[in-house]
């Protein structure tokens, strides 16, 4: 028998739908980039209905691309970039509001209100969090707050809310017409709504923003049946069979299941993932805890997580607002055309910074500038950058387990390039390792589906499925390594110090 495993990755520029056969292997892939809309400095938004309707897209063309009937999809899986915040009319179903991006930092005055009264780690222990822009919860009460009759209308039970996971599944499983409205446990964890330790929404989270039951979606695990696809014309009948967010699914996808193993994504942001088991650690040095994975009535599998918010997006800037590339790819050659970065240093803080400073307030910072400097030394500044932030969340995550990490596994666009993965070994002092596939995200999504539908047995056989392609050694002496390590850390205070 055939069988294949269609995943949905919706990401924070683009979705695609990729069809693997039962082997893991891409089989077929389409992909649609969205609009970023960007109002003001600081909002980050995407329209809903146009992320659906690419999602519809790339659904019918990734099947019409592999040959694939409908009938031989055994299970869709989901993946989603997290924390975005939708919420929409259920008798509709049109959005109340363009979706408010996990990067969009508006409702920074209210996350500073609350934060006046037991800190940032006010609700660190129900959440494993901190009180930041970042997380689902402010954009939902902005949401409420803003759109005119939206409160009245939520507490009448007559809107909805979802991570892109919800909004899709929803729309997948007749939308209006009885969709399915859930998320799993992986997505709920970047709310700031769920309690980790119940997995359940929090009353009292739920009553501190104003947000009613009602409107949130029902918590599943990451792997099992959650309900059919309803879509005439290209999937029918198909089981919705694995929720992940897209950094959870990344790591289920390079088969990191178990305690200490880990995975680092190089995508618009940079996201590391340590599994700790079926234990909750509480970070001492600005890791957040979160759900890594739940299949089925398994306990959950929590993590330690470093997010960092711009990476492979400033590569972008570099090409959209910079001009100095046409193509992000082209960022590799101009760098690898000058030795270093001249000096120059670049701490990307577009959104503030994220783990492990989370600072609001930082700004982007490019220092060590001379006349010398040129657009390649920039363009390598700005690529050094990914790998000094993911030291710095390295060095959080060694201090909170108290164990040095063996080696890295990396996935993600940006792990195609070998000077950046060279960089990162080398700033690193250890091995940095990348597995043949490199897309991750959406294969863990398919992973998830595939267990839960009985394609594949179990993790173990998961596990096999992994290959190494390239393992960079570290080649830079440890004295060179630690004195621009401190370089950085100097630019790094450059950016915490600008005061608006
Ligand atoms: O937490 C945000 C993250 O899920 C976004 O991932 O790959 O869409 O940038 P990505």
């Amino acid at each position: 028998m055939t069988q294949h495993v269609l995943a949905i990755d919706q990401g924070t520029t683009s979705t695609r739908a990729i069809v693997f056969d039962a082997a893991g292997a891409i089989v077929s892939t389409a992909q649609r980039e969205h609009e970023q809309i960007l109002p003001r400095a600081g909002w980050v938004e995407h329209d809903p209905v146009e992320i659906w309707t690419g999602t519809e897209w790339v659904i019918a063309a990734s099947l019409a691309r592999a040959g694939v009937p409908a009938s031989d999809i055994a299970a869709v899986g989901v993946t989603n970039q997290r924390e975005t915040a939708i919420v929409w009319d259920r008798r509709t179903g049109r959005p109340i509001n363009n979706a408010l991006v996990w990067q969009d930092t508006r409702t920074q005055s209210r996350i500073d209100e609350l934060a006046r009264d037991g800190g940032p780690q006010r609700f660190a222990e129900i959440t494993g969090l901190p009180l930041a822009t970042y997380f689902s919860a402010s954009k939902i009460a902005w949401i409420l707050d803003h759109v005119s009759g939206a409160r009245e209308a939520a507490a009448a039970g007559e809107l909805l809310f979802g991570t892109p996971d919800t909004w899709i599944v929803w729309n997948l499983t007749g939308g209006a017409r009885g969709g399915i409205h859930v998320t799993d446990v992986t997505n709920a964890s970047r709310t700031l709504l769920m309690d980790l330790r119940t997995l359940d929404w929090s009353d009292e989270l739920l009553e501190v923003w104003g947000i009613p039951r009602a409107m949130m979606p029902e918590i599943r695990s990451s792997s099992e049946v959650v309900g059919t696809a309803h879509l005439p014309d290209s999937l029918h009948g198909v089981p919705i069979a694995g929720i992940l967010g897209d950094q959870q699914a990344a790591t289920f996808g390079q088969a990191a299941f178990d305690a200490g193993e880990s995975k680092n994504t190089y995508g618009t942001g940079n996201f590391l993932l340590v599994g700790t088991g079926t234990e909750i650690v509480r970070s001492e040095s600005g890791l957040i805890a979160t759900v890594a994975y739940r299949c089925g009535d398994e306990p959950a599998r929590y993590a330690l997580e470093g997010s960092i918010a711009v990476t492979g997006s400033l590569v972008q800037w570099l090409r959209d607002n910079l001009g100095i590339i046409n193509r992000s790819e082209e960022v590799e050659t101009l760098a690898a055309t000058v030795a270093d970065n001249g000096g120059a240093y670049f701490v990307p803080a577009f959104s503030g910074l994220f783990a492990p400073y989370w600072r609001p307030d930082a700004r982007g910072a490019l220092v060590g500038m001379t006349r010398y400097v040129n657009k390649a030394h920039i363009a390598r500044a700005a690529l050094e950058s990914t790998a000094f932030q993911t030291r710095d969340v390295i060095e959080a995550v060694v201090a909170d387990t108290g164990r040095p990490l063996d080696e890295l596994r990396v996935d993600g666009g940006m792990t195609r390039d070998d000077l950046l993965m060279q960089f990162q070994a080398d700033i690193l002092g250890i091995p940095v390792v990348r597995p043949k596939v490199v897309e991750t995200t959406a294969l863990g999504a398919a992973y998830a589906a595939g267990l839960a539908t009985g394609v594949w047995r179990d993790r173990d056989e998961l596990r096999s499925h992994w290959r190494e392609d390239t393992r960079f050694e570290p080649r830079m002496p440890a004295d060179e390594r630690e004195r621009r390590y401190r370089l950085w850390k100097k630019a790094v205070s450059k950016s915490l110090d600008w005061v608006d």
